[in-house]
């Protein structure tokens, strides 16, 4: 396993798996196991690489599992288990002109749609937001496969002050003919992104992350409410018409096991999280 710490927080895992960078597309996750008697943990494909064999996942330490992660995941060490890659892969095809709008973490799993529809000839424009100019990650791997980028942040410490939001709004202005935007990140930026576009009519894509926890579509954790169906994230999703998705829906659901998460991180701080080092170290 590879890594590198974005901020505090943030970090980059690259997996050595290539059967599953063999198979894996824009758009899909995985479902990953940090020990035998661990949560599963539901993280998107943030890159591939099917040459060395590799998967990169980006990922925020929010709680019990994703911080543990953060504390035990170093170069040389393994996963009890990752299954994947689940979900739908991303509609490629068929776009001209598209606006990918990732913000915060959202950068991550947006990246891999940047570049697929990159190579599928589509004139890509990128736009990607940021509390501020130190929590900046993979601007080069954007400007790479990019036509055009615009980078903003909260405080204005880089790129444009203000939201992505602020950032789409002005790509659309130049860009009338745009086919499609993708947005991916928290719920709120994906509802504000949404509701930018619909005035105009624009297809909108976003990502959906209610709470996972088979993947398969068997136990109904992940069920979304979409235009009048009720559809299931991990088999029918992640990624639906933006202009469907019923976000209060999906905003309260997301959070309502917010106590048992809290008490979960407290009894793993208390038991003494920082001694801990029992990840499998046989390297990979
Ligand atoms: C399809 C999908 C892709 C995702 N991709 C990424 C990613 O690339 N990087 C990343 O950092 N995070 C991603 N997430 C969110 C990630 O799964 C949660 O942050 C993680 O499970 C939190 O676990 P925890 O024990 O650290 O925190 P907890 O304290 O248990 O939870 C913190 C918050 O994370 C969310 N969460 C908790 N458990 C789950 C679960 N089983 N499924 C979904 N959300 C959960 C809830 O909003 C919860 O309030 C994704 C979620 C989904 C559904
Ligand atoms: S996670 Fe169980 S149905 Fe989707």
């Amino acid at each position: 396993m590879g890594r590198e710490d974005f901020s505090e927080t943030t970090y980059m895992l690259e997996i050595s798996d290539p059967m599953m960078a063999h198979v894996a597309r824009a758009g899909q996750f995985v479902i990953v196991v940090l020990h035998e008697r661990g949560e599963r943990v539901p993280l998107t494909i943030a890159d591939f690489d099917r040459e060395r064999g590799t998967i990169t996942l980006v990922i925020q330490a929010v709680g019990k599992t994703t911080r543990q992660m953060q504390q035990e995941c170093r170069v040389g060490t393994r996963l009890f288990g990752m299954a994947g890659p689940l979900g739908k892969p991303a509609s490629i095809g068929g776009v001209r002109k598209v606006i990918c709008v990732g913000g915060g973490l959202g950068v991550a799993p947006v990246f891999p749609q940047v570049r697929a529809f990159k190579n599928a000839g589509a004139y890509v424009i990128g736009v990607i937001g940021f509390r501020n100019k130190d929590l900046v990650f993979w601007e080069e791997k954007f400007r790479r496969y990019c036509d055009e980028m615009i980078i903003c942040s909260d405080d204005g410490s880089v790129g444009i002050k203000g939201l992505v939001t602020k950032g789409l709004e002005m790509s659309m202005d130049k860009h009338a003919d745009t086919d499609r935007v993708v947005a991916i990140g928290p719920p709120i930026m994906m509802r504000a992104c949404t509701e930018t576009t619909r005035p105009r009519k624009i297809e909108t894509i976003v990502s959906l992350n209610p709470i996972m926890v088979d993947g398969t579509g068997m136990c109904g954790g992940c069920r979304v409410r979409i235009g009048d169906d009720v559809r299931m994230a991990c088999v029918d999703g992640p990624e639906f018409d933006a202009h469907t998705v019923d976000f209060d829906d999906l905003m309260s659901r997301v959070g309502r096991f917010k106590e048992q998460e809290r008490q979960a991180l407290e009894r793993w701080t208390n038991n003494g999280c920082n001694l801990r080092t029992d990840c499998n170290r046989q390297s990979s």
